[in-house]
């Protein structure tokens, strides 16, 4: 049986290193090396080469793990356990200059798919203000020495957050969503890293959030943060987070989201 706080330690130092190198190759410029599914969706040389770093450090030290990352794809494992890594959460953020990006790295148990996978640990390092997330199953959710706790927000006057997809059809869809749950809102971000947005429920920052599109490895490390810190994370009208929705917020306004964006 896999210790989860082993895991953790683990992810904690690959996902400093990680970081150390996105932020050193920011200051030497970024390029942007190619785009992907769409304008927006775009890779620069420094998310592949951050990516094989986590790859190849998780390869040593825990092989036969599978392996589940934004830029090289899935490899899967014999151990039961699935490293799901977003190499530069906020890559169009990274490209800019702006300094709200993320290493994310979770490590998960059973197959990796939202709807079955149980998050075992998960940090989410945001290098260019240094301030590291962490969670291990049933060990609460940490930043440094503080606990994190989901805010207990209810259903008005929340800080929201969201994302818009990179596909354009889906962007009418997003706005009219985006219109039905402003009368809950005091205020919403878009801030563009979703792993952050996730890490940010979790430290009681955001009291919400929730975003059509994201893929494992945008919400894996992050929603074990939220779980951790009392916060619920699923999609809508119901199940996992995942393509068709991920709501994330304490246990009250998670309710009332998922009431209002299902509809
Ligand atoms: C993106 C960011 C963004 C979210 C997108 C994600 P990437 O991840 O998290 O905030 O809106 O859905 O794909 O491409 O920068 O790793």
């Amino acid at each position: 049986m896999v210790d989860a706080g082993d895991l953790l330690l683990i992810a904690v130092d690959i996902a400093r290193e990680a970081g150390e190198l996105a932020r050193r190759r920011r200051t030497e410029g970024v390029a942007v090396a190619a785009t992907k599914s769409t304008l927006a969706d775009i890779v620069t040389e420094a998310d592949r080469e951050v990516e094989d770093l986590i790859r190849a450090r998780l390869a040593a030290v825990r092989p036969g793990d599978g392996f589940l990352g934004e830029e090289s794809g899935a490899e899967r494992g014999t151990t039961g356990i699935t490293w799901v890594v977003d190499p530069i959460d906020g890559t169009v953020n990274y490209a800019y200059g702006i300094p709200h990006y993320a290493v994310s790295i979770a490590a998960v148990a059973g197959e990796p798919e939202p709807a079955t996978w149980t998050a075992q640990a998960g940090v989410v390092f945001s290098p260019a203000v240094d301030e590291l997330f962490r969670a291990a199953r049933g060990e609460g959710a940490w930043l440094g020495e503080r606990r994190l706790a989901v805010s207990q927000a209810t259903d008005a006057g929340a800080l929201l957050a969201t994302g818009f997809g990179y596909d354009p059809a889906t962007h009418g869809p997003d706005l009219e969503r985006v219109r039905r749950v402003m009368p809950l809102a005091r205020d919403l971000r878009r801030a563009g890293a979703a792993s952050l947005d996730l890490a940010y429920v979790a430290a009681g920052r955001l009291d919400g959030y929730f975003e059509r599109g994201l893929h494992p490895w945008d919400h894996a490390a992050g929603g074990l943060l939220v779980t951790e810190a009392g916060g619920l994370i699923g999609g809508a009208p119901d199940g996992a987070p995942g393509r068709q929705m991920t709501i994330a917020a304490g246990p009250d306004l998670f309710s009332r989201l998922r009431e209002v964006i299902a509809t």
